[in-house]
């Protein structure tokens, strides 16, 4: 199993899909371009431990491993421990599970890189999902505009010792001002403005999110589905560090 590196730049690629070749074929392909591979539900529920093991020990990139935990505080430490042998450079939990919760989480990380002899991984608080809005909120019995709900659990995700929350880029430079530096941002919703949007409705430019002070940017479609996947992503990582 390869240690934690940390990311060459900013850009985790997501890799969103169940086959394994696939998979394999975009890390081969992406190894020298981007900062990370994004591991999500999709291909885990398909392929399991070993499959995320065999992409990333092939491509040696950091894994940012999104599999959005939200359960009671013991099982959310228990499923913390045993993904850490895959040393993912980030995991992530939802942060509306509570701070007791996110709390058990970042313990959890600690002590499973403690007892690996690996660094811990970053854990992150998944806020609102950005396929909400206020109308899903009110249908679920909660009161507030998602804006000010995802302050709100941005805001408990860092006093309750986790690293950083995964957000929309608009949102990423009013958590920046509120949390202050330090506390990681990671935003999907990026394109470049020679990609299409897909289904994704509030996007951002690569220099637009720079500007929003957010450290992290996960892209899919425009450099999986790129003819020249490594120049797409190469152009996005120029973009971002321009
Ligand atoms: O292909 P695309 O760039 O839209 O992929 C974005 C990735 O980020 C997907 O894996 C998607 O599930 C994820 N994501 C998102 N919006 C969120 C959270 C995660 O697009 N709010």
């Amino acid at each position: 199993m390869p240690a934690v590196v940390k990311p060459r730049n900013p850009v985790f690629c997501a890799f969103d899909t169940a086959l394994l070749d696939q998979a394999k074929s975009w890390a081969k392909s992406l190894a020298q371009s981007i900062g990370g591979i994004k591991l999500g539900l999709e291909f885990f529920s398909a392929q399991g431990p070993a499959g995320v093991a065999e992409v990333v020990g092939q491509s040696g990139l950091p894994l940012f491993l999104d599999l959005k935990f939200h359960d009671i505080p013991n099982t959310v430490a228990g499923a913390i421990k045993s993904v850490a042998p895959l040393r993912p450079f980030m995991v992530n939990v939802h942060a509306s599970g509570s701070a007791t919760m996110m709390r058990a989480a970042a313990d959890a990380a600690g002590e499973a890189a403690a007892k690996l002899g690996s660094p811990r991984p970053l854990v992150l608080g998944v806020t609102i999902l950005t396929s909400l809005d206020d109308g899903d909120l009110a249908a679920v019995g909660m009161q507030t505009s998602t804006a000010d709900q995802v302050r709100r659990l941005a805001a408990l995700a860092k006093s309750s010792g986790l690293d950083g929350v995964v957000c929309s880029p608009h949102e990423a430079a009013l958590l920046r001002r509120d949390l202050g530096p330090g506390f990681v941002l990671v935003t999907p919703g990026v394109r470049p403005t020679w990609a299409g949007a897909q289904d994704q409705k509030r996007v951002m430019t690569p220099a637009e999110v720079l500007a929003t002070g957010a450290d992290y940017v996960v892209v899919g479609r425009p450099i999986t589905g790129a003819a020249d996947q490594a120049a797409a992503a190469q152009r996005i990582v120029t973009e971002l560090a321009a």
